[in-house]
Parts: C-alpha cells; structure tokens; sequence
C-alpha cells in the first residue's frame, strides 16, 4: 500500500548553525541525527544541521555519525547563512557578537548561555525585538527542567509572587554529601571537584554566581523587571563550616543553598512604584545564600545533583518543578524543545 506523503515531504529546510560541540553541543548534534524523521515531523520541515563551529578542530571527539565535514572554527560565515542559530559554547565573546550577529542577519537563536544572558540579556532581546527575530533560553536555567516557559508562558495570566529554588547541582551536591553522610565539608568540595560536577572556575558554583545568573532570568521572566546581577543578595557556601553543619543537624534541619526571588512591594502600575529603587515594575528582592530548611521540607529532600523550584503564584497557588538541573542530554532536551519551537514559527511564517 503507498504511504501517505507527510506535510514535511518537499518542504525546504530550516537551517540550523550550532556553535559548540561539548558537553550540551554533541548531546544535540548527536539527536538532530538520531531524531531528524521525529523532528521534521513537528516542525512541518526538516531541521539541517549546516555546520557546527568549535575552537579546536584537531581535538579528538566522539561525534559518531557526524560528518566530519560540518565542523569548522570558522563560527561567523555559519551564522550568515542560517534560519537558527544554537549557542552552546558558553563565554561572553565571541558568543554575544555572534548572537547579535545571527540576529541582525534576520537568523532566531537559542541559547544556553546564563551568564551572557545574565549581563547582557537585555540587549539581546531589545536587538532581537527590533529585527523581529526571537532569543530562547530554556536550557539556561535549571537544563531539562521547563521552569522557564512556566514562568513567561504558563503562569502569564497570573500574578507570581515568588521563585525560591535549589538551582545549582553541584553545590547541592556538596551540601547533600555533608548532610547525609557526614563528610566533612572540604572533603565533598574535594569530590565534587574530582567527579567533575564543578564549573572550570568553582567559583561559580561556590560562590553562587551560577544561581545568581538563573534567578535573575527567572526574576526578569516573572515580572518584568530589569534586574541584574548586581541586585542580587549574594553569600556562597565556602564560608561554611563543619560546625554549621553541626548545629543544623541538631535542629531536625539542613542547609541548602536557596536562590529566591520575591515581589515585596506593590504591583506594576501603582503610585508608589517610584520608590522602587533600581528596577521599574514591582518592587524585586533577589537572594542567594545558605538557608537553613527543615529536613523533611521539600527542598531539604533535593538529592545530590537535583534541582527544585517551587513558585508561588496568586491564582495557580504553589507549583513544584525538580529534575536534573545539567548533564549533556538533559540540557540538549531544552535546547531542542527551543529549536522546534522556534522553526515551527519560521515554518508557519511561510506560508
Ligand atoms: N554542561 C551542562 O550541563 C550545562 C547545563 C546548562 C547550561 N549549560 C551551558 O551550555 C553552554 C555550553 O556548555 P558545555 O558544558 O557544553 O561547554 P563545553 O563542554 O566547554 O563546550 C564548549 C564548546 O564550545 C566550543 N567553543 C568554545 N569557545 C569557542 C570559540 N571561541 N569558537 C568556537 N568554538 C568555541 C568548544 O570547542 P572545543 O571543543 O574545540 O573546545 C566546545 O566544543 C554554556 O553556556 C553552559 O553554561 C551547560
């Protein structure tokens, strides 16, 4: 019996440029191949990966049933000539001139980048509105988690009155080790420095410059508002001791590192918005630091490298999200759920 032809049978492709192929990059190379029927199913065309941009092309790298030929260290000539650019190479440069680039070449972007985001955001998305193009980040803040869309989509016809979340998996990790197995504290920093759960620079994670980075995309998305990364409240876990954690177990509690974001002044549009201080909008509270939960609260359960956020909202009440917060394949799952999303626009813009 014949097939029935499917709609994406005949339909020009969208062109896909990735820049990156580490740990997030190969993850999505590797299913844009696995998965290219399933995708151009959705999308009404088929996704084309037209190169994939790294620093180094004489690494060695596992990218099997990758051509060879797609990648390049020449990432500017793959942007001009794309519908949709992926960055995953992580960095401020070159990735932010090559998002600008994308988008003034009339190319849509997906992003994992939190930190750009976190400093440059902004800019991007005035950048992107102006040229009617579109900037994603999912994957930015909590991978595989679609914490993101929930705040800017989901939750849009609510009124959100605050985020508070175990976003960074690494120090979870570490917090986890010394409250469950009584580790000392410089030993599980040690081993999640070994097992490779720390950023290059630990101070990232250490530090809380890595929630810092999520929480405040989480803040922007939820009201609006221009914070930055300096308006965050910002204490990180290497300060703590064994004796904190100590003193804690005595109390029937753990410390876990929370970032949270809360509205604690009136809502958009009222009188009093001019003493809102640095952001406009809502007055915004945005904090990370080590915070003292009961053991059995829903964040005091967060294992090892999960995540979890919990949103309060006017109307929806108290929502859970938790899941793994990194990892290749869980952070490709976002950038991918981006891409579709975003071809799928480009598509029906066709016709
Ligand atoms: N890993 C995670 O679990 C995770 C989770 C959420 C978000 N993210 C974000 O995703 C992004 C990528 O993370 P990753 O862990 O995949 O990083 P990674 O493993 O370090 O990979 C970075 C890739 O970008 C390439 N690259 C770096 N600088 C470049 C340049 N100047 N020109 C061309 N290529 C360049 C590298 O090329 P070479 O291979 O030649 O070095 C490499 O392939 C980051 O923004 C990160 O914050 C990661």
């Amino acid at each position: 019996m014949p097939r029935e032809q499917q709609a994406h049978e005949g339909a020009a492709p969208v062109r896909v440029a990735l820049l990156g192929a580490g740990t997030v990059g190969a993850a999505v190379a590797q299913r844009l191949m696995d998965r290219a029927d399933l995708f151009a199913q959705r999308v009404g065309a088929p996704l084309e990966l037209t190169g994939i941009a790294v620093r180094d092309l004489g690494r060695p790298r596992d990218l099997s049933g990758i051509l060879p030929g797609l990648l390049t260290d020449d990432p500017e000539s793959l942007v001009d000539q794309v519908d949709v650019v992926v960055e995953v190479m992580g960095g401020i440069q070159p990735a932010r001139g090559l998002i600008e680039r994308a988008l003034r070449g009339g190319a849509d972007v997906v992003t994992a980048n939190k930190q750009l985001l976190a400093q440059h955001g902004s800019e991007l998305e005035a950048l992107a509105a102006g040229a009617g193009r579109r900037v994603e980040f999912e994957a930015a803040v909590v991978a595989a988690v679609p914490v993101m869309r929930t705040v800017r989509d989901a939750l849009a016809g609510d009124e959100i009155r605050s985020i508070s979340g175990i976003i960074n998996g690494s120090t979870n990790y570490i917090l986890d080790m010394v409250a469950r197995q009584g580790m000392p504290f410089q030993e599980a920093v040690r081993q999640a420095g070994d097992l490779g759960y720390l950023e290059a620079d630990p101070t990232e994670d250490l530090e809380g410059l890595d929630a810092a980075a999520k929480i405040v995309l989480l803040a922007r998305a939820a009201w609006g508002v221009d914070v930055g990364l300096d308006d965050v409240q910002r204490e990180g876990i290497s300060g703590l001791t064994d004796a904190d954690f100590e003193s804690a177990r005595g109390t029937g509690q753990v410390i876990k590192l929370i970032a949270s974001a809360w509205r604690s002044g009136p809502a958009s549009g009222s009188a009093s918005d001019s003493a809102a201080g640095p952001v406009s909008g809502p007055r915004i509270e945005v904090a990370v630091r080590p915070t003292l939960v009961a053991a059995d609260h829903p964040f005091g359960q967060t294992r090892e490298g999960t995540n979890m956020v919990i949103i309060e909202a006017e109307s929806a009440g108290s929502l859970r999200l938790s899941g793994a917060g990194a990892g290749g394949d869980e952070t490709a799952s976002a950038v991918l759920g981006d891409l579709i999303n975003v071809a799928r626009s480009r598509v029906a813009a066709r016709d």
